[in-house]
């Protein structure tokens, strides 16, 4: 299947005729794609389905090896690899550190992030919104979450970009057999070093609370540190990225929602929302596999049979929302499913929607006259199952 920029008639047709279909994705990983609403939802939150790989066929998990969120072993031991009672131990901790307060705290950094991304921006009359808006603020908001020091950013920068590529693309590097770019080794050496300098030297980042979260007498362990920093990045600044850059473009092709918005800004919350029904930016969830057969929309699917959910589809499902194709910034009963559900249900949300506000506000405050600089059909999208996203958002706006 090529979904490409629109996959949602696709998925329509999928909804209606094959509920849940065998896929492939080309880096060697199969599974069963389900796409109805009802379907999802309860799936997302059903113990029968393990997030642990080690549940997979063998073959899926040769083909798995070395990716962060199918392979268990190296710096995979993590939330989305887990099921309860680990899993739970495991997001009673990162919870202890990741907390309300902390997200909230962040709120006057990430305002002078966009703020100085926008300063540079706004003379020019045009812009890159991706490579110039989206990456830097959220790579820079999960360097200031995490307490990356100033003096490291840029180089940790120049690292997430290669770690981006990596975790973006889903065949032709992989199937290449350099799965790890220098970037990577780099990155992962380098926290490993923020680890232990910090342990000697605390500070308050959320490194520093992950070193010190405790439950009773339990508490991470040196691999779980890293894993979950390193599952910190692969869940926490790509997704953001293109929240930014699909939620532009949604508006960009609905002027009149554009106009709507720019008229209430208070509307801001509601938009969001609907910029993560509309075209969020995880196409699907990530893994299940079946503790025992199950049935899905009338299949029968065996004990550790892979299946993805796409949230893509069960966000546009028309059993659930009205005139689910329109995207309408005033939308309420807005029960999407774009962060997941039950047990790993997003843990970044908090931060994913301040970082959005913050980001639109300042987008649509600043440039005004904004318009694609380019046909939409033009527009390149990331070739990756899971992950939904544009390469490039370029546009033009009035200096
Ligand atoms: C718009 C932005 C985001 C979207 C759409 C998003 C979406 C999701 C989804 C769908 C899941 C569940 C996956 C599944 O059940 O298979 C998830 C889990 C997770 N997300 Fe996010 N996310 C976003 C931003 C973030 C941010 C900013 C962070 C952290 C800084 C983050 C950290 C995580 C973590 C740690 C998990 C695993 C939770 C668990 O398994 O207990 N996410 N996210």
């Amino acid at each position: 299947m090529d979904f490409g920029a629109d996959p949602y008639p696709e998925y329509a047709w999928l909804r209606a005729e094959e509920p849940v279909r065998q896929v492939l994705e080309g880096r060697g990983l199969y599974g069963l794609l389900v796409t109805r609403y009802e379907d999802v939802r309860k799936l997302l939150s059903d113990p029968r389905m393990s997030k642990d790989p080690r549940n997979a066929p063998l073959d899926w998990q040769e083909a798995g090896k070395g990716r962060p969120l199918e392979d268990r072993t190296g710096l995979g031991t993590h939330l989305l690899t887990t099921d309860p009672p680990e899993h739970t131990r495991l997001r009673r901790l990162v919870s202890t550190a990741f907390t309300a307060r902390r997200v909230e705290g962040l709120r006057v950094q990430v305002q002078d992030i966009t703020d100085g991304l926008l300063d540079a921006i706004v003379p020019r009359g045009r812009a890159e919104l991706v490579t110039e808006f989206a990456f830097p603020l959220a790579i820079t908001v999960i360097c200031e979450l995490l307490g990356v020091p100033k003096a490291d950013q840029d180089v940790f920068r120049q690292w997430t970009k290669d770690f981006r590529r990596w975790t973006n693309t889903d065949s032709a590097q992989a199937d290449r057999g350099d799965a790890r770019p220098v970037g990577l080794r780099d990155l992962l050496e380098y926290l490993t070093r923020l680890v232990e300098k910090r342990r000697r030297e605390p500070a308050d980042g959320l490194v520093d609370a992950l070193i010190a979260a405790r439950d009773a007498d339990d508490r991470l362990n040196e691999a779980e540190l890293l894993s979950m920093l390193s599952l910190l990045l692969v869940g926490g600044f790509e997704t953001t990225v293109n929240l930014i850059g699909n939620g532009t473009l949604a508006l960009l092709r609905h002027p009149d929602q554009l106009a709507r918005l720019r008229e209430r800004p208070d509307l801001v919350d509601s938009a969001l929302e609907e910029m993560l029904r509309y075209d969020g930016s995880f196409e699907t969830s990530t893994w299940r596999f079946p503790l025992e057969p199950v049935e899905i929309a009338g299949t029968r699917v065996e004990k550790g049979h892979p299946v993805l959910l796409s949230l893509a589809s069960a966000n546009r499902d028309g059993a659930k929302f009205s005139a689910p194709d329109q995207f309408d910034v005033t939308r309420a009963d807005n029960a999407h499913v774009a962060f997941g559900r039950g047990a790993h249900f997003c843990l970044g949300a908090p931060l994913a929607r301040l970082e959005g506000r913050i980001a639109f506000d300042g987008l649509l405050r600043r440039l005004p006259g904004l318009a694609l600089s380019v046909p939409p059909e033009r527009l390149r999208w990331q070739r990756s199952l899971t992950i939904r996203g544009l390469e490039a958002l370029p546009v033009t706006f009035d200096a």
